[in-house]
């Protein structure tokens, strides 16, 4: 999966509009994720509800969407940028690399549904930055 120029544009100015709102829009992922796929709950066992509200949810969703930022402003070296995620998620946490798949798939709604603009164009660019993601995310289970 490669970026094109084009897609790069897309996304740099995306993270922009993502910074300015991370808390909620991660909740709204998060949120979408857990009601959605509820054996994603079973990784987060100190969480008590699994709403958008709720203040765990707010502020994980806010650490997802700033990591989430971070590899669109790194995107010519986004190995090197998520590598600690994915030691994190592949040899601590033991994430299923399917989730990944499924969270891609939340927060690309959640961009859809909150954003400004969400035109054909800028569907294809996240939907290949978050396979990007995911990808790089799921590096390390060998
Ligand atoms: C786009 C994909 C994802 C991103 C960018 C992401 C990002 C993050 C970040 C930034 C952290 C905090 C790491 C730290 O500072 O120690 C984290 C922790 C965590 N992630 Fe992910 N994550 C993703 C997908 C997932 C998925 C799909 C699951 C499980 C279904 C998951 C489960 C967890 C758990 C259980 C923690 C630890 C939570 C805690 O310490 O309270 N992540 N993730």
């Amino acid at each position: 999966m490669v970026l094109s120029e084009g897609n790069k544009q897309i996304i740099r100015k995306l993270a922009k509009d993502i910074k300015d709102n991370a808390e909620a829009l991660g909740a709204d992922a998060l949120a979408r994720l857990f009601l959605l796929h509820p054996q994603t709950k079973t990784y987060f066992k100190k969480f008590t509800s699994f709403k958008a509200n709720d203040a765990s949810v707010k502020a994980h969703g806010c650490r997802v969407m700033d990591a989430v930022v971070g590899a669109a402003q790194h995107l010519d070296n986004l190995g090197e940028q998520l590598n600690f995620l994915a030691h994190k998620h592949g040899e601590e946490l033991l994430v299923d690399p399917h989730n990944f798949h499924l969270f891609a798939d939340c927060i690309a709604v959640t961009l859809a549904v909150h954003l400004p603009v969400f035109t054909p164009e800028v569907h294809c660019a996240v939907d290949k930055f978050l396979e990007l993601l995911s990808h790089h995310l799921s590096s390390k289970y060998r």
